[in-house]
């Protein structure tokens, strides 16, 4: 971080236009009130990140969190003892609103009690114009909004409603240039996460990512590869290449880049030990993709592949561009060329017109998938489906959902079964979060494993045999 900051201007001069200069320098003029704070109040001011939904946003919040405490805040135990609160929110599901409308309600009393305190949002659900509203009407208290477009841009708007009491909303409704270089901090010591590209050009017929996110754009080649160098020289062997749709990484960008190329780049980096990434749309998944997969010994033999639905009529109405056989027929390539390779997925039940699931058990119980996210349809207004007339009755969605967990299950628990008396590589991420005797891993192709090992193994790599398993997860010992 340092080297940004030697390059910076004095804080009492003008405040630089180009990022992330700009953005460093409100940092260092926040960190000054924030230490005035601090002695005014004879204590440390603390923060409260909380994230809703995605990989994305877990990783935006690292951004968040790095920024933050560049300024100087600490973490604080909880909302109830923090001093600034942000929520970095989701809108891909209406449940996911509803909980941080609820939050925020509580939070008016902290509010009562720490008169400090300042409450900010952020993310997705924030690129809705009927939630800027909610918020201007009912949650007046917030002091400081702003959307996926301007996270960048965080230091810069808590410094106007640090400086000047009063509270600020900045939503831009599209995208600007990527801002790289900013401070990040990471959750874990030996993984990372690391964006490829941002927004979403799919429109599949039921999601608001496309509207909240914006159009797909990539990040360059040559700042990816000098992060995840970056993140090596920390400590980093595992890197997690995130997109909506790292498939079509590279379209747009000026030089001869795409998403299986950047693998093969990424492979080259000495230090680098695991390679993953996620999500693959099928539509775009390419044979060079699944050879670069198969030749590139660090990535690891996973994919992430949502297929959403099994009939034919209800992916059209999706938008999704694949039939289920050729969904299938993937899939089945994939494990011709990459052997042992897990595949996982994400299934919505509930969509318009989706009476019966038949045809999405029948892709369960053929690909046999070694994990799912499985979602029931959540009506987003602005969406095409959102506007469709044949919703389908809640109770007819919940037998149907049932009837895929029932199918799912047994299977990714078999999947697990079958690996009981075998060897894998395990990595070894810490101690367990419920059994301080035990280890807490993933084997390569991303099955969760708890086993007895020896600490010195935590951020290496380690011969593990499966000794029991459950749905979820594998246990077992190092050897
Ligand atoms: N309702 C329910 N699930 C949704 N997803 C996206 N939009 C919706 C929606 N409107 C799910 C999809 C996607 C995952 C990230 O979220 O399964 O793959
Ligand atoms: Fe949403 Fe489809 Fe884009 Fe995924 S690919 S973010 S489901 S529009």
């Amino acid at each position: 971080m340092n080297d940004i900051y030697n390059n910076l201007t004095s804080i009492y001069g003008e405040a630089p236009v180009k990022e992330p200069a700009r953005q460093l320098y409100f940092i260092e003029k926040c960190r000054n009130i924030i230490e005035n704070e601090e002695k005014r109040l004879g204590r440390k001011l603390k923060k409260c990140v909380c994230t809703f939904g995605c990989q994305m946003n877990a990783h935006d919040s690292e951004k968040i969190e790095g920024m933050l405490g560049e300024m100087g805040y600490i973490d604080s135990k909880g909302e109830e003892d923090a001093d600034f609160i942000i929520y970095n929110t989701c809108c891909v599901r209406e449940n996911a609103e509803n909980k941080v409308y609820g939050n925020l309600g509580m939070l008016k009393h902290y509010k009562k009690t720490n008169p400090n305190l300042k409450i900010a949002l952020c993310g997705c659900m924030m690129q809705q114009e009927s939630v800027i509203k909610t918020v201007k009407e009912k949650y007046s208290y917030v002091d400081l909004v702003f959307g996926t477009h301007n996270l960048y841009k965080l230091p810069e708007l808590l410094y106007n409603c640090l400086s000047t009491g009063e509270s600020n909303i900045e939503i831009l409704s599209a995208h600007g240039d990527i801002v790289e270089d900013l401070p990040s901090v990471r959750h874990f010591k030996y993984k990372a996460s690391v964006n490829i590209m941002y927004g979403c050009d799919n429109f599949c017929s039921y999601c608001i990512v496309p509207y909240v996110r914006g159009r797909e754009r990539s990040r360059r080649p040559e700042d990816i590869i000098n992060e995840i160098k970056a993140l090596v020289d920390d400590g980093v062997v595992e890197v997690s290449l995130l997109g909506q749709n790292v498939n079509s990484y590279g379209k747009g960008l000026d030089c001869d880049i795409n998403f299986a190329k950047l693998l093969r780049m990424v492979n080259d980096i000495p230090g680098i030990l695991r390679i993953r990434f996620m999500t693959s749309h099928p539509k775009d998944l390419s044979d060079e993709l699944i050879y670069a997969m198969r030749d590139c010994d660090k990535v690891c033999p996973h994919i992430h592949l949502p297929f959403q639905a099994g009939n034919d009529n209800i992916l059209k109405r999706m938008n999704r561009k694949y039939t289920k056989e050729q969904y299938i027929a993937l899939t089945e390539k994939l494990k011709k060329e990459v052997p042992g390779i897990a595949i996982t997925t994400d299934i919505m039940v509930g969509f318009p017109g989706e009476y019966d699931v038949e045809d999405t058990l029948d892709i369960i119980r053929r690909v046999r998938f070694a994990g799912a996210f499985t979602f029931i349809y959540s009506k987003r207004t602005g969406t095409p489906a959102a506007v469709m007339e044949d919703q389908v009755d809640p109770d007819i969605v919940k037998k149907n959902f049932n009837s895929v967990l029932e199918t799912l299950n047994p299977i990714i628990y078999e999947i697990n079964k079958e690996k009981i008396g075998k060897t894998y590589k395990a990595m070894a991420e810490g101690v367990s979060d419920h059994d301080p005797e035990l280890l807490t891993g993933r084997l390569e192709d991303n099955t969760l494993i708890h086993f007895k090992g020896s600490k010195e193994s935590i951020g290496k790599i380690t011969d593990v045999k499966i000794t029991d398993c459950k749905t979820f997860y594998v246990l077992g010992e190092e050897i």
